[in-house]
């Protein structure tokens, strides 16, 4: 089951539609009612015939520095187009593990296959479909954005042409097309953070292997990069990304591997891991400022718990169910609310964060 937010075109209210790939669902708006129909791509239910693959193997992967154990025997696969976050908090390892992914480090013991190659053994031919992103600030500043692309298109083979064919078409992606003759020692944090993004795609790789890519970005480029990735999956790309953004990798990702302090604390697909949140807070956004008359309204329907308003939003208590947040929703459109954004609130998800970080060390 795929979910899915759409605008409505009249008054763009969002609305949260459900089904499988190639069904249409139809719809008709809660706030001005008017109706249309979504139709699922169905390119989710193709990648699934293929996505049984293991792109990426790590095998008991362990990694020591001087005594210290950064990565504690972690095992866990990445399928053939799939999304997969790998999210932990600060010092948890996905560094290290990205690291060793991509010979930066070589393991102490355990093995990463990529492909089915010995990433640690024979390294050219396991990377050689991979683009990455990891953190080096600073070492390009001196250059170009055309410079340094140039650099790494001779590295992966590329003749002159194709490279400077590909740096137009990337760095249109990233929007740095204005940028590509301007030293990179000038750009913001988020502006290095998309240029890095473009030499992962330069050399059109199967794999994407990135760190904390929306690092530092604002909403906006944070947003653009989860439309990149999202393109980039629908043209079959594997991608394997980092973060501590439980939110984000919510929003980007088909399955989330949890690790902290050097281990795998627990797996699953988005919509696993959604059903084990008890999500008691809605997040509600109203086109007007309430009144008094509105306000009354929103005590009236009972399913409602409490709410109060925080930064412009009203927080909604009610039992957790789906169906409840359902009425709530169809009731205060009934009242005649006007409703712009209807969302949980995200404070449920970075509690069930912290307890599972907590509660489940060591478990997997
Ligand atoms: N080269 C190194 N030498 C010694 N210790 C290291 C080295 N690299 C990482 N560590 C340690 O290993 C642990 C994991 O670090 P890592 O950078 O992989 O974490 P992370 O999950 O990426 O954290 P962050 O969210 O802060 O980026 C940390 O305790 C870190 O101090
Ligand atoms: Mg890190």
């Amino acid at each position: 089951m795929i979910s899915k937010t759409v605008k409505c075109p009249e008054c763009k209210t969002h609305i949260t539609v459900q089904g499988n790939p190639g069904e249409i669902a139809f719809l008709s708006c809660p706030n001005c009612n008017t109706k249309g129909k979504f139709t699922f791509q169905k390119e989710k239910a193709e990648l699934k015939a293929i996505s049984d693959r293991n792109i990426i193997e790590v095998k008991k992967l362990t990694k020591m520095f001087n005594g210290f154990k950064a990565l504690d025997n972690v095992s866990f696969n990445v399928k053939n187009g799939e999304i997969l976050g790998f999210v932990g908090p600060n010092g948890a390892g996905k560094t290290t593990t990205i690291k060793l992914l991509t010979n930066l480090l070589t393991p102490t013991s355990g093995q990463a296959y990529i492909n089915n190659i010995n990433v640690n053994k024979n390294p050219t031919k396991a990377l050689l479909s991979v683009g990455s992103l990891i953190e080096v600030p600073g070492v390009y500043d001196y250059l170009t954005p055309h410079e340094m692309l140039t650099y790494f298109g001779k590295i992966h083979k590329m003749n002159k042409n194709e490279i400077n064919q590909k740096i137009k078409e990337v760095l249109k992606i990233v929007k740095l097309s204005d940028w590509e003759h301007k030293k990179i020692g000038s750009f913001s944090t988020g502006m290095q953070r998309r240029l890095a993004i473009a030499k992962a795609i330069l050399h059109n790789p199967d794999i994407l292997i990135l760190d904390e890519p929306v690092i530092g970005l604002d909403p906006k480029g944070i947003k653009d990069v989860r439309g990149m990735l999202k393109q980039f999956k629908s043209k079959g790309v594997t991608i394997f990304l980092s973060s501590h953004l439980l939110n984000e990798v919510r929003n980007t990702c088909d399955r989330i591997i949890f690790l902290d302090g050097g281990k795998v604390v627990t797996q699953g697909t988005i919509e696993e891991i959604m059903n084990r949140i008890k999500i008691d807070t809605i997040e509600v956004e109203f086109l007007n400022q309430l009144s008094e008359v509105d306000i009354k309204k929103i005590e009236s329907i009972p399913e409602i718990n409490s709410f109060e308003k925080e930064n412009g939003f009203f927080k909604i208590k009610f039992d957790g169910k789906p169906e409840t947040s359902n009425k709530i929703l169809t009731k205060l459109t009934e009242q005649g609310l006007k409703v712009v954004s209807f969302s949980i609130d995200k404070a449920d998800l970075e509690s069930f964060y912290v307890s599972i970080m907590n509660d489940e060390k060591g478990v997997m």
